[in-house]
This record gives C-alpha cells, structure tokens and sequence, in this order.
C-alpha cells in the first residue's frame, strides 16, 4: 500500500472566538480577538494521521480562494499527500466556532465547496482507494458521496467512519463500518427512541452494533471510551488532562485509531493509543495545530497520565 489511510471528507477555515458564556437567541455578548485556523473534520484526520506518521491522503473539495490555501498548505505542512484535493466550484467551507473557559465548542459550519463534492469525485479517485490501508470518512459531504465511499471500497481496505454532524444511516453504510466512531450525541441521533430506553453507553454501543457495523467505538470524553464487537464490549480508560480546547479532538482520536488498526492493533489497543492522542489536542489551541506526534504521544504515556 502507498498510504496508511485515505481520508474522505471536509475541508474548513474555523473562524474562532472564545468566550465568557455562549450568546441565547437575541443577545449579543462580546469575545476575544478573532482567530483563523484549518480545520474540517476531514481535514483535521488527515493531518492527526500525518503527523503521527502515517502516510496519508486526503480527498476533499476546497474553494478557490485564501481559506482554501490555508487549508492546503497546512496539510501539506504536515506530510499529507494533496493529490485527491479539489479545488473550485463554491467558497472553501467555513465554521464559525466560540470555545467557553472549560475548553467546549459550539460549531455552525457552512459546506461551501464541501457540499461538492460528488460521488462522480470518489469514483475518479479509484486509484487511491486500492493504494490505501483504511479509509475513513465524517458526514460534512453529501451522503450520497459517502455511500459512493462504501462502495468503492476495495475488498481489504477497512473502512472507518465519524457520523458527524450525525444524519440517520442506511444499512449499506453501516454494515461497512469497522469500526462506527460516535460520541454520546451523535449515538442518540443513529439510535432515534431506542437512546430513550437505553440504559447508558454499554448499551447504545451495543444497540449500535445490532444495526450492522462490524465493530462500534463510543467516546465518552473525560470518561475515556467504550470499543464493542462481536468478542463484546470493553472500556477503555481516559487520560486526565486540562482542557483549553477540545475543537478536532475527535477528529485526532477517529484518525489516530483507523491508522493504528491498519498496523494490526486491536480495537482495544487501537482506542487506548487514539485515547491519547486526544488527550494531547484538547491540552492546545485550535484543531490542526493542537495534534500530537507519535513522540507527544509516548511523552504523555511517559509521564504516567495514561
Ligand atoms: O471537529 C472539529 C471541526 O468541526 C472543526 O475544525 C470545524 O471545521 C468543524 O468541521
Ligand atoms: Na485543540
């Protein structure tokens, strides 16, 4: 294989402010100085991946404008093959972020140019498909383009998927994923009233299995994560840290552990190294820039935390 992992998915500029408190509806509150960083979720795997050491690619669409070079040049930056990256046919995508004092995010992203990206995209990109390991995806594309991901799946490549924004899923995109990555609100959308009865993570990771993924990762923040599959359901520890920005963690764990189960870890082993990952990029500012090296990692191990 030429890469560890192709990401499929978004590309953004995050346009951040911290603030006291979030605005309700009809109030104006005043924040820090603005901040511009890459992000995307798609955007911000690729490069967790890179910059641990996986030779990584991304497929995605970018505007033809400033926000899309930014973008590009970060991912080049930290190692990321850029061959799959499209560029044109809307505004480069954009979320507007506002991080509280204990480091949590509220995010309202506009597509632009990732609302473009079509399935006629990833059929063309074929070849990238057979030179990689894993694939993994988020859900700020077109659905359609990530069911025609599920299908362009060479029969080896595993394949890895973050709900997020989280949209209820068909049966062929589920029975796909090895694993399904989810956090408690995106759970509770793929689950509709069984999260209602469900008595708490151990179960929504195994109501989630019951609808066809071959393995299912819940998590759980501060609480560390739960990894299910067919051999059950085990918990994996979290590692305190202090938060300041938890923006792209998750995206830094979904890469971190597609890229340590295509070099044969176990799913337990993989959302354990992937838990550290995160821990390490919600310690730091912004998304891309917040990500670890593997050396970060083992530094964090060293110290006893996890
Ligand atoms: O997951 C974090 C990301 O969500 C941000 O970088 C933002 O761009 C949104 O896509
Ligand atoms: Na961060």
């Amino acid at each position: 294989y030429d890469y560890d992992l192709l990401v499929v998915g978004s590309a953004n500029a995050d346009l951040v402010i911290g603030v006291e408190r979030r605005p309700g509806a009809g109030e104006t509150v005043l924040g820090s100085d603005l901040a511009v960083h890459p992000g995307g979720k798609g955007a911000n795997q690729a490069v967790a991946a890179a910059r641990l050491g996986a030779r990584t690619a991304l497929l995605a669409r970018i505007g033809d404008d400033a926000y899309g070079r930014l973008l590009l040049e970060s991912q080049r930056a930290a190692g990321v093959d850029t061959v799959g990256v499209l560029v044109g046919g809307a505004p480069t995508g954009v979320a507007l972020i506002t991080v509280d004092p204990s480091g949590d995010n509220s995010i309202v992203v506009s597509p632009g140019a990732n609302a473009r990206l079509a399935p006629r995209d990833v059929r063309a990109a074929t070849s990238l498909f057979h030179a990689s390991r894993v694939v993994s995806a988020q859900l700020e594309i077109p659905l359609e383009t990530v069911e025609e991901v599920v299908r362009t799946l060479p029969p080896d490549t595993r394949f890895v998927l973050n709900p997020s924004p989280p949209r209820p899923l068909d049966t062929e995109v589920l029975a796909a994923c090895d694993p399904l990555i989810v956090n408690e609100h995106e759970a509770k959308v793929l689950l509709g009233e069984a999260y209602d009865v469900a008595s708490g993570p151990e179960d929504w990771a195994r109501l989630l299995l019951a609808k066809g993924p071959r393995s299912v990762v819940v998590t759980l923040g501060a609480r560390g994560a739960l990894v299910a599959s067919s051999e059950g359901v085990v918990r994996v520890g979290a590692v305190a840290v202090d938060a300041v920005d938890t923006t792209g963690a998750g995206d830094s764990f979904t890469a971190a552990l597609a890229w340590r189960l295509g070099a044969g870890a176990s799913l337990a082993e993989a959302a354990a190294y992937a838990a550290r990952v995160g821990a390490v990029a919600v310690t730091r500012r912004g998304a891309q820039e917040s990500f670890p090296t593997a050396d970060e990692v083992e530094a964090l191990r060293g110290g006893g935390a996890a």
